[in-house]
């Protein structure tokens, strides 16, 4: 299965979609740990989740709480140090190609606005799970890219350099690689960070059309927003604290839970 093209892989994610009608999660996370040093103890532990295609799904918790280390063992980039995460009936920490049908958003701290790239060059990474080696990209790419450009509304800075944008100009080009990239499954870190309230707007609204559109969205947020969109919410605090409905995870009862006490790893 190493050498899929994505056109091979996102028919095997949409054969997986007709499975989790039948019960089959597109997202398994069981008894999860990661640690960074044996020294700080658990990031985050005993973590269990399922989820679905089409879905929409908000992680929320205090600093520090586990939220981007969860998100990260999600997307294959940190080792469990116990337990298992399943991605599409995949270990995307091991099995390289089905990242590629994982579109990682990562925190605004954790980006590098100092490589001389623009907008666009941006972008067109989203491009590069979709090409073939050493193979240019064709009139598809570039329509892929310039659709996601102007989904974020950035077509008339597109050619700007990474490091003249705003904090929320920074985040919607991320995003926009992320739509580039056509993926089954979207994580994204803090999103609204650094952004108006038209634009959060606007982002919603992308996601809720990924999501309709059967793509497994999920979303992590430092303090409790706007979840209306969202089918399901998990209150993150090195555990999983509660998780359920939106209107049912956060009662006072449970918000005190997860940050009363920030837990240190
Ligand atoms: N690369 C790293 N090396 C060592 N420790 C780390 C690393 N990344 C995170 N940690 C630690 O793991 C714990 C969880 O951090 P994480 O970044 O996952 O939390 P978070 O919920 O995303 O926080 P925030 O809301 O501030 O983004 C914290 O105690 C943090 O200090
Ligand atoms: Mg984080």
């Amino acid at each position: 299965m190493k050498s899929a093209n994505i056109k091979e892989l996102v028919g095997q994610a949409l054969a997986n979609t007709l499975q989790t009608t039948h019960g089959t999660p597109a997202l398994s996370v069981r008894d999860l740990e990661v640690a960074y040093s044996a020294a700080n103890g658990a990031a985050i532990e005993g973590v269990c989740l399922e989820a679905k295609l089409g879905e929409m799904i908000l992680f929320v918790g205090p600093n520090g709480g586990g939220k981007t280390t969860l998100l990260k063992a999600i997307a294959g980039i940190v080792r469990p140090l116990r337990g298992a995460v399943s991605v599409l009936g995949r270990d995307p920490y091991r099995e390289l190609w089905v990242r590629k049908l994982i579109a990682y958003v990562p925190q605004l701290k954790e980006l590098s606005i100092n490589a001389p790239l623009t907008v666009r060059d941006l972008v067109a990474l989203g491009r590069y799970p979709h090409l073939k080696p050493l193979k240019r990209m064709n009139s598809h790419d570039e329509e892929r890219i310039q659709e996601s450009l102007n989904a974020v509304k950035l077509e008339d800075i597109a050619d700007r350099r990474l490091s003249e944008l705003s904090g929320g100009q920074l985040n919607r080009a991320v995003i926009a690689r992320a739509l580039a990239q056509d993926a089954m499954i979207y994580l994204l870190d803090e999103p609204f960070e650094s952004i108006d309230h038209p634009t959060e707007k606007l982002i919603m609204e992308i996601l809720a059309r990924e999501k309709s559109r059967g793509r497994l969205v999920i979303v992590t947020e430092h303090h409790i927003t706007d979840t209306k969109e969202f089918d399901r919410a998990v209150l993150l605090n090195k555990r999983i604290i509660i998780e359920g409905r939106p209107d049912e995870v956060f009662t006072e009862d449970n918000i005190r839970r997860a940050y009363g006490i920030v837990k240190s790893a």
